[in-house]
């Protein structure tokens, strides 16, 4: 894919509360990759994404050890090795050689990002949130990688994505534009 580097990315470059796939590294250089359901953008300026992690995750372990991760926004042509990369660990497995998918060295963090994936965003760890189960991790955007045929001038060419959503155990593609901001009709 030819891939734009885009130095100061913004919260329109993660688009609607897609299933995301985390990139993370061992410090063996075993990349690896764990799907997620629960991630947010939690601040515009800076770009901080969050996103919740099991406490005894693989690649939670490997996240803490370089203090960043990757965050790869699958498109519905990726759902089988997203929903792959949610059932097995890389404790047991190569996921990126089962399947057959490219690790990308990033600009500016350790952990390799995916090439297969259409968005790639480039997260440092700034803060930790202990909750429970899970801890909310939030990591600030440094860099961001947009495949050119979605791209819209800075923005994302909503139109042309195909982002996948996770709702209780199923999969969902999204929808149509429905209207723009404050465009909406009463009902
Ligand atoms: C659709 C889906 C969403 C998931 N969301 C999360 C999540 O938000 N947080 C989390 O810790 N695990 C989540 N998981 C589970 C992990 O992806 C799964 O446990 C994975 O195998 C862990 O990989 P690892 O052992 O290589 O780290 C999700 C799994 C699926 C299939």
């Amino acid at each position: 894919m030819a891939k734009v580097l885009i130095d100061r990315p913004n919260n329109g470059h993660f688009y609607p509360w897609p299933l995301v796939l985390v990139s993370c590294v061992s410090e063996e250089g075993v990349p690896n990759i764990i799907t997620i359901g629960a991630s947010s953008v939690c601040s515009a300026h800076p770009l901080i994404i969050g996103v919740a992690m099991g406490i005894r995750q693989y690649s939670y372990e490997l996240m803490k050890a370089t203090g960043d991760f990757g965050v790869n926004i699958p498109h519905t042509d990726q759902l089988f090795g997203a929903d792959y990369c949610g059932g097995v660990s890389g404790r047991r497995t190569d996921k990126f050689a089962d399947l057959e998918w490219t690790a990308t060295p990033a600009a500016k963090i350790t952990s390799p990002l995916i090439e297969q994936c259409p968005v790639s965003l480039e997260c440092k760890i700034v803060e930790i949130a202990h909750l429970g189960s899970h801890d909310w991790v939030m990591g600030e955007a440094v860099a961001a990688h947009v495949d050119e045929s979605i791209l819209d001038g800075d923005g994302i060419a909503y139109d042309r994505t195909d982002p996948v959503w996770s709702f209780f155990g199923e999969y969902w593609s999204v929808g149509e534009k429905l209207c723009d901001w404050h465009g909406a009709e009463p009902n």
